[in-house]
């Protein structure tokens, strides 16, 4: 059976100085009592008792020691609830300090604090915030539910209509776990290589079963290969063991065959037979002709050397000449370099020889100039005499110029002296002799005097003969060093000729001896090419003569060994035979080798990979495993969603029907006169929605938004049918329905009418405390109910 309140005792809590008990009525108490007579005390009391603190406590509005009368050192309440198996007191002692101590009994058990509380939680089965929603609802509750924003009326609305349990099971079952766990799988599956590791697996698995067949089919063919190599072994064996009887023999021929095939084999063998003794011949006379040339080339004890030697022994005598032959050959090559050397000389003769040459020319053409100066100096000379007697002449000239000038001044003198004595003898008739002194009268006694003017002549002549004679001088004696150079340049000339003429002779001399040389080398390398023509032949023909004999010696052997009953042939066979088959088998050793080696090394990493793709495959399956946990889930959840919907659905329908009626009972202005409670849905399927309130104009017959047409009191009204309905749609365990003051802001008919309503309307089993100011209201419904004036204990 579900509990109620049968008393309730406070002391020293909130308004309650003193001690006051509150004995509840079985259906229908009414408190009632004026502003601060303690009504709101009595239902924090019951609040403060059942959870050990109030919701203004809860949500930090109040401290709880504030609970404590300000004139009490402690608080204590005490409540005792009825119901169930019995009576069961819940007593709690809170101190100023904010100490508390709680004490249950029931029956003959009593239960303190942690264990007391954890026992009364058990059989509340409540929360704080349950209890303020649904059993002790206060104005404030109820305006919360008309006039909060919509996400707060959604959740309020939803706890109360037990939906919030769904959601929250829908949010618990979200698979958050489940989907991080898979995404880690998955993550764990692509790290490893998912799809392309089993690819890889089952490649590289192809790969070492081929490896595999292939080494099998290697190792066969080996096999029969070394059957094959034992066989010819053997065969090879026994014809080794003849052949050791015959080893001398064999020996021999292999000595034979090399010497022919130093003889130059194939070759040999082409060529036709030859006559012994046109051989001897020709040897005979190639010999005459060797000695004759060695001669030639003053090799004179050689040539006797190779006189001596016997024509018929070939070999010797080859050898003789092609020692000779070099010697010749060296011969001449220091005969080359001898004519080198003298055409070296010509040349370097030849070059100084021009040079000389150019020397002279030049010296011709200085010469050629200066012969002009000599045939002018000679001219001079011819007419003038040489230098020495045209100064002999210039100095006999000057001397007579002279003695004329001298001769003029005194003949010029002397008549000056006459014409004065001729002047003083017109003037005067007399004058006086400037030499004695003696007196002159007649003019005719004067001596002649001879004008100077013939001798001026004379001497004018003589100064230009001077003069000639002078610039002749002058001229000779420039011309004289000209003559000089002349001089040395023929003494030059002379002693250059001198050189030319030996150089040239020199020449000549050179270009003979190398005329000769050449002519002598001409000789001798013709000679050598003949010799070296007829030593080929020799050799050849000693080489087949040698061939023939030995190709017979070894056709003897060969004869020899075969009756012996060796083939060689079949050896040579077995041994090449063997040898191909060796090489084979090393090769496919060398391949098995390789095929083991792969084998191993993908057998490695087969067996590295088998594990990863164990792993692999463990994790797909768990990944398979949880995917599905997880679509199961999400299949829950979505039915989940969808019994949501349908619940709230139902639900919302029956709280509109139930609000309607009460409402309808409420509101006495008749305006409105039903209640419907919407769910405007948003998001995937209607999972959320917002709640929305509509009334019904009774003048339409519409429904409007009631939130945004009523006024506060049917605003009040309202949220109390819905309240009412709810506490109706939804029984609890604990039957107490505490209204304290509901809608204060209505009329005292109203409240009147809250309180019948409260009175008669509700379900048998639910007790009703209602909270009044209006001592009218409490009046109103004595007859039904217990009513208890606030206030007494208050002082
Ligand atoms: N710690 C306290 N010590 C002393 N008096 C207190 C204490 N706390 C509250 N009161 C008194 O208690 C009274 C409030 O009581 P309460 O709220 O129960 O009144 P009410 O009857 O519900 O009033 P209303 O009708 O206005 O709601 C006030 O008069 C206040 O002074
Ligand atoms: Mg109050």
């Amino acid at each position: 059976m579900a509990l109620r309140i049968k008393r309730i005792e406070v002391e020293g809590f909130r308004a309650f100085r003193s001690k006051l008990t509150v004995e509840l009525g079985e259906r229908f108490t009414v408190i009632y009592g004026p502003p601060g007579s303690g009504k709101t005390s009595i239902v924090r009391a019951l609040e403060f008792a059942l959870f050990g603190e109030t919701r203004e406590v809860a949500s930090r509005l109040m401290r709880r020691e504030d609970l404590v009368n300000d004139f009490c050192d402690k608080a204590r309440v005490a409540v005792v609830l009825a119901g169930g198996e019995g009576e069961i007191l819940v007593e709690r002692v809170l101190a100023r300090s904010g100490a508390s101590r709680l004490r249950v009994v029931e029956g003959s058990n009593e239960f303190y604090d942690e264990i007391g509380e954890h026992h009364l939680r058990s059989k509340l089965a409540l929360t704080l915030d349950d209890f303020a929603w649904e059993i002790a609802v206060g104005h404030q509750e109820l305006q919360a539910l008309v006039h909060s924003s919509p996400s707060v009326r959604n959740r309020v609305l939803d706890e109360l209509l037990g939906l919030a349990d769904i959601r929250k099971l829908y949010r618990e079952l979200s698979g958050k776990e489940l989907k991080g766990y898979l995404k880690a799988l998955r993550d764990e599956l692509a790290k490893l290589g998912g799809e392309s590791l089993l690819g890889k697996y089952e490649e590289l698995k192809a790969k070492y079963r081929g490896v595999v067949s292939e080494r099998d089919a290697l190792a066969r063919e080996l096999e029969k290969l070394e059957a094959r190599r034992r066989l010819l072994l053997e065969e090879y064996e026994a014809l080794r063991a003849r052949a050791t009887e015959v080893d001398q023999l064999v020996e021999e021929r292999g000595k034979l065959r090399a010497l022919l095939e130093s003889l130059g084999d194939e070759k040999l063998a082409k060529m036709p037979a030859v006559d012994e003794s046109y051989v001897r011949e020709y040897a005979e006379r190639f010999k005459g002709e060797l000695a004759e040339t060695l001669e030639l080339f003053y090799m004179g004890e050689e040539a006797e050397g190779v006189r001596r030697v016997d024509a018929s022994n070939l070999a010797s005598l080859l050898e003789v000449s092609r020692s000779a032959m070099d010697k010749m050959r060296s011969y001449m090559v220091r005969m080359e370099y001898e004519l080198k050397d003298i055409q070296n000389e010509i040349r370097r003769l030849e070059d100084y020889i021009n040079d000389l040459e150019d020397e002279m020319a030049e010296i011709e053409a200085r010469i050629g100039e200066l012969e002009h100066s000599r045939s002018e100096y000679d001219a001079l000379v011819t007419r003038h005499g040489d230098p020495v007697s045209v100064a002999k002449k210039i100095a006999q000239l000057e001397v007579d110029a002279k003695a004329l000038q001298a001769e003029e001044g005194r003949l010029r003198c002397a008549r000056e002296l006459q014409e004065d004595v001729l002047r003083q003898l017109r003037e005067r008739g007399t004058a006086t002799c400037p030499v004695c002194g003696s007196s002159i009268t007649d003019a005719a006694a004067l001596p002649r005097v001879e004008p100077p003017e013939a001798l001026k002549l004379k001497r004018e002549r003589i100064e230009r003969m001077l003069q000639d004679l002078r610039e002749v001088e002058r001229k000779l004696r420039k011309l004289e060093p000209e003559l000089r150079l002349l001089d040395d340049y023929e003494s030059r000339r002379e002693s250059l000729s001198k050189a030319l003429d030996e150089r040239l002779e020199e020449l000549q001399e050179l270009r003979a001896s190398a005329e000769e040389l050449e002519e002598r080398l001409r000789e001798a390398r013709r000679r050598m090419a003949e010799l070296a023509r007829a030593y080929e032949q020799l050799d050849s023909y000693y080489k087949r003569l040698r061939y023939a004999e030995l190709q017979e010696k070894l056709k003897e052997l060969e004869e020899e060994i075969r009756r012996h009953g060796y083939d060689e042939n079949r050896l040579n066979q077995l041994t090449r035979e063997l040898k191909e088959v060796e090489n084979r088998i090393s090769v496919l050793k060398a391949k098995l080798d390789m095929l083991e080696a792969s084998e191993r090394q993908i057998a490695g990493e087969l067996s590295a990979l088998e594990a990863a793709v164990n792993s692999l495959k463990d994790l797909k399956k768990r990944e398979e495993r949880v995917a599905g946990l997880y679509s199961n889930l999400m299949a829950v959840r979505s039915a989940l969603v969808e019994a949501h919907v349908k619940l709230r659905q139902k639900l919302v329908e029956r709280l509109s029907e139930i609000a309607s009626g009460i409402f309808a009972e409420l509101e006495r202005s008749s305006e409105y006169d039903a209640v419907e409670v919407q769910v405007q849905s948003a998001g995937p399927r209607g999972r959320r929605g917002h709640y929305v309130f509509r009334v019904r104009r009774k003048l339409d017959g519409s429904y409007v938004p009631a939130l945004t047409r009523m006024s506060d009191g049917q605003r009040g009204l309202l949220a109390l049918s819905l309240l009412l309905a709810l506490r109706q749609l939804k029984p609890r365990s604990f039957a107490v329905l505490i209204l304290d003051d509901p809608v204060p802001n209505v009329d005292e008919d109203t409240k009147v009418a809250i309180a019948k309503l409260l009175a008669e309307k509700m379900p048998a089993g639910l007790q009703v405390i209602f909270t009044t100011q209006s001592r009218r209201v409490a009046e109103e419904l004595s007859p039904t109910a217990k009513l208890i004036a606030a206030g007494a204990a208050k002082s």
